[in-house]
C-alpha cells in the first residue's frame, strides 16, 4: 500500500488529489526530493534531502513552508502508520494554482506532498552482473537554462534520454553536456575507473549534486582510493577499465555494457566492488556527507 499525506495530513491513497490548476502539473513549476528509509525504519540523510530541496527551491523563488523539525517529525509520523521496516518517500512541494499567468504572481496556495511506499529492491543481477547503458544524443540541459541541479518537477530532458537508450535496447541513459562531456544519467550521478583512478565528473558540468554521489567520493577518500573530479569525454568512458551509477534508490549499479561494447573487461570491476562493499557497511550508516 502506498501513504501519502497533504499538507501534512494523511489521505487514503486513493483518494489523495491535488487541483488540475496546480502549477506543478500544469507547467512542472515544483521541487522534490526522493530518500530511503532503510531497514528498522531509519530515514537516510534526511537533514541533506531536506537542504537539496531548500536549495532548489531558492533557485527557483518558491517557498518551503515548513522547516527541518516538521519534515523530520512528519517522517517518522509517516514511517510508523505505514509500519514498513524498508521504504521509499517522495516529497513534492509545487507552486500552487495557476491563474491563467505563467508569471508566478501572488500564488499562494503551494501544497507539499509526501509519498511513502515499500522500498522494491533492484533485481539482484544488475548488481552481479552490470547493467546496459546507451549514450544518447539527447543532451543534458545547459546550466544556464533549467539547471540540473535543481531538482525540479520538470523531467522531460530525462524521459526523452530514457526513451532513447530503451529503443538502443539499453536500461539507461548517459547524457552527455552541451560541451559533449559527459554529464549524468537520467536519474542518477556517473563514475569510472581509469588505470586505478576514480573519475566523477564536476558539478560545473551540469549535473545534479547527488548525496550518493558525495557519500562515494567520501568513501573514496577515507580509503585511499585516488579519485579526481574531473571532466571527461565519451571516448575515456568507452574505454574506461569500469564504471558505475550512483543515486539514493540504486546506490551503487556497476554498468558494464555501454553502446553494445563490454566496459574494461565486461565484468563488475575490483573498484566497484569494493565500493559497492564500503557502501553497505559504512555509507549507509553515515549522518551527514
Ligand atoms: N534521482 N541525477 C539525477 C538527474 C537524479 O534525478 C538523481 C536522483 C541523481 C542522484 O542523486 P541522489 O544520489 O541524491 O539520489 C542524479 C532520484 C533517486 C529520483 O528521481 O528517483
Amino acid at each position: 500500500m502506498t501513504f501519502v499525506s497533504i499538507d501534512f495530513k494523511f489521505i487514503p491513497h486513493e483518494k489523495a488529489m491535488i487541483s488540475i490548476f496546480d502549477r506543478g502539473f500544469l507547467l512542472g513549476d515544483s521541487v522534490y526530493e526522493v530518500f530511503r528509509i532503510y531497514p528498522e525504519g531509519r530515514p537516510f540523510m534526511l537533514e541533506e534531502h531536506f537542504k537539496r530541496l531548500k536549495k532548489s527551491a531558492s533557485q527557483i523563488e518558491l517557498n518551503i513552508p515548513f522547516d527541518f523539525q516538521t519534515f523530520n517529525k512528519h517522517v517518522y509520523d509517516l514511517i510508523q502508520t505505514s509500519g514498513y521496516t524498508s521504504s521509499y518517500c517522495r516529497v513534492i512541494v509545487t507552486r500552487g494554482i495557476w491563474d491563467f499567468n505563467l508569471f508566478p504572481d501572488n500564488v499562494k496556495s503551494s501544497k507539499v506532498i509526501f509519498i511513502l511506499n515499500k522500498f522494491k529492491e533492484y533485481n539482484k543481477e544488475f548488481y552481479e552482473k552490470g547493467i546496459k547503458m546507451a549514450i544518447v544524443s539527447i543532451r543534458r540541459n545547459h546550466p544556464s537554462s533549467l539547471n540540473p541541479n535543481i531538482k525540479s518537477g520538470n523531467y522531460l530532458n530525462n524521459i526523452l534520454a530514457i526513451k532513447e537508450a530503451r529503443k538502443k535496447g539499453a536500461m539507461d541513459a548517459i547524457m552527455l553536456n552541451h560541451k559533449g562531456y559527459v554529464a549524468e544519467s537520467t536519474t542518477s550521478n556517473i563514475f569510472i575507473v581509469k588505470n586505478g583512478v576514480l573519475f566523477t565528473p564536476d558539478l560545473r558540468a551540469g549535473i545534479l549534486n547527488g548525496i550518493t554521489r558525495s557519500i562515494v567520493i567520501k568513501l573514496a577518500r577515507l580509503n585511499k582510493i585516488p579519485i579526481k573530479i574531473k571532466n571527461f569525454t565519451k571516448h575515456k568512458l568507452i574505454n574506461a577499465d569500469e564504471c558505475f551509477i550512483t543515486s539514493t534508490t540504486k546506490e551503487i549499479m556497476p554498468v558494464t555494457i555501454c553502446d553494445n561494447l563490454p566496459i574494461g573487461n565486461g565484468k563488475v570491476g575490483i573498484i566497484t566492488k569494493k565500493l559497492m562493499n564500503l557502501f553497505k557497511e559504512k555509507g549507509r550508516y553515515f549522518n551527514k556527507i
